[in-house]
């Protein structure tokens, strides 16, 4: 199954690390390397999602960045779409987040929404892409951090 999921990475007592500016060297490198095939359009893209993320999710973790789990980076490929991988990735950490009593964080693309909703997530900042740069002609992209807070498991969920 995680085959199918590009990359998937979820954490407990990590959430502002995994947001923060102090990556692996692996990741840096491929992150460089993959830098050489974009064009400039969505180079800059790449650092105004960067920016504008890190800021919003430090925002919103304060200084309870140790509370939380966080999910980032979800993704099934196309042709493997509505078989039920995310949703059973999501409640790979959201299980976990319950039984510890946890909020859990990500950061989704507005067409998402309604499928993290589905889990309990509810948006607590947008911010939006796009506005600033000369060659985006459409509207700006709205993105939006998203927490889901833990759920009482129902008697018979138990
Ligand atoms: C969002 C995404 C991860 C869902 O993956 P998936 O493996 O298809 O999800 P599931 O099969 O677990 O879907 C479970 C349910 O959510 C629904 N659903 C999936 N994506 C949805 C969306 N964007 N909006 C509303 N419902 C959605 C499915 O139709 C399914 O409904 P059902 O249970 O009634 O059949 C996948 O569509 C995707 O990779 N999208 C592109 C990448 C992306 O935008 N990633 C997120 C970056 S923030």
């Amino acid at each position: 199954m995680l085959m199918f999921c590009l990359y998937f990475v979820f954490s407990r007592s990590s959430a502002s690390s995994a947001f923060s500016h102090k990556q692996s060297s692996v990741e840096n490198a491929i992150r460089r390397l993959s830098k050489l095939f974009i064009s400039p359009q969505q180079r800059r893209r790449g650092d105004e999602w960067s920016e504008k993320c890190v800021d919003a999710v430090l925002t919103v973790l304060g200084d309870h960045a140790d509370q939380y789990f966080s999910i980032d980076g979800l993704y099934t490929h196309p042709d493997y779409q509505g078989r039920g991988f995310a949703s059973t990735l999501v409640n790979a950490i959201t299980e976990p987040a319950d039984k510890h009593d946890r909020p859990t964080l990500l950061v989704s693309v507005y067409h998402n929404f309604p499928f993290y909703e589905s889990f309990g997530f509810q948006r607590v900042m947008d911010f939006t892409l796009g506005e600033d740069d000369p060659d985006w002609d459409a509207e700006p992209i709205l993105v939006s951090v998203m927490v889901r807070q833990p759920q009482v498991p129902s008697r018979k969920d138990q």
